[in-house]
């Protein structure tokens, strides 16, 4: 079947999940950056809103993240770093599907303290890998995250906009090429 709209669908997926979060500010702040890109119908999926079994044994909100992943064409993530890796919550979301992630692209925002999250990314990318996706390039990494926002605005944003806007190019050039290969143009 051959997809009717032009646009990618992008879940823009929000790995933190601890109630007094930074993560929400940071996905505001890409959230507004990507209603502002041509390309995507953007929506957000939210780990926090999401009760999957640590027993991926397929109960709770699993159909709802399926469903939501499987009718994905791009994938933003934005995550933090804990201990040098990423949430455990996030592997868990990650390991509730297969199929459904394949031969889809996914960019990366990172944030936390002195790494920006960055070697949380370096454990995903072998992990995305996997599953067939396609991890793309470049990435944001917002370091010592809670210094760079007054509120929800970015204090000096041209450095973050700019790495976002590189990502996003290139995912929807992945995402266009993938999309019509799954479809087999
Ligand atoms: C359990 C825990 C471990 C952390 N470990 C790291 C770390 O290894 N490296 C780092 O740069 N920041 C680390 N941080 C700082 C977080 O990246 C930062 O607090 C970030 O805001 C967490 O995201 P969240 O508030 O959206 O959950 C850690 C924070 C927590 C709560």
């Amino acid at each position: 079947m051959h997809p009717t709209s032009d646009r990618l669908r992008l879940e823009v997926i929000v790995a933190s999940v601890r109630p007094d979060r930074f993560g929400g500010v940071v996905a505001d702040w890409a959230r507004a950056r990507l209603d502002e890109h041509a390309g995507f119908d953007v929506s957000v999926l939210d780990l926090t809103d999401l009760d999957l079994p640590p027993g991926l044994d397929g109960t709770g909100d699993t159909e709802r993240l399926r469903e939501r992943v499987a009718a994905a064409d791009a994938f933003v993530l934005v995550t933090p770093e804990y201990n040098h890796g990423y949430p455990g919550y996030l592997k868990i979301a990650i390991d509730t599907l297969l199929e459904e992630w394949h031969v889809k692209p996914l960019g990366f925002v990172s944030y936390g303290g002195s790494g920006g999250g960055a070697r949380s990314v370096e454990q995903l990318r072998p992990v995305f890998s996997e599953l067939q996706v396609v991890a793309i390039r470049e990435q944001v990494v917002l370091a010592r995250v809670w210094d760079l926002f007054d509120g929800p605005v970015l204090r000096d944003p041209d450095g973050p906009q700019s790495a976002l806007k590189s990502m996003l190019d290139q995912l929807l050039w992945w995402g266009k090429t993938l999309r019509a290969a799954r479809v087999g143009d």
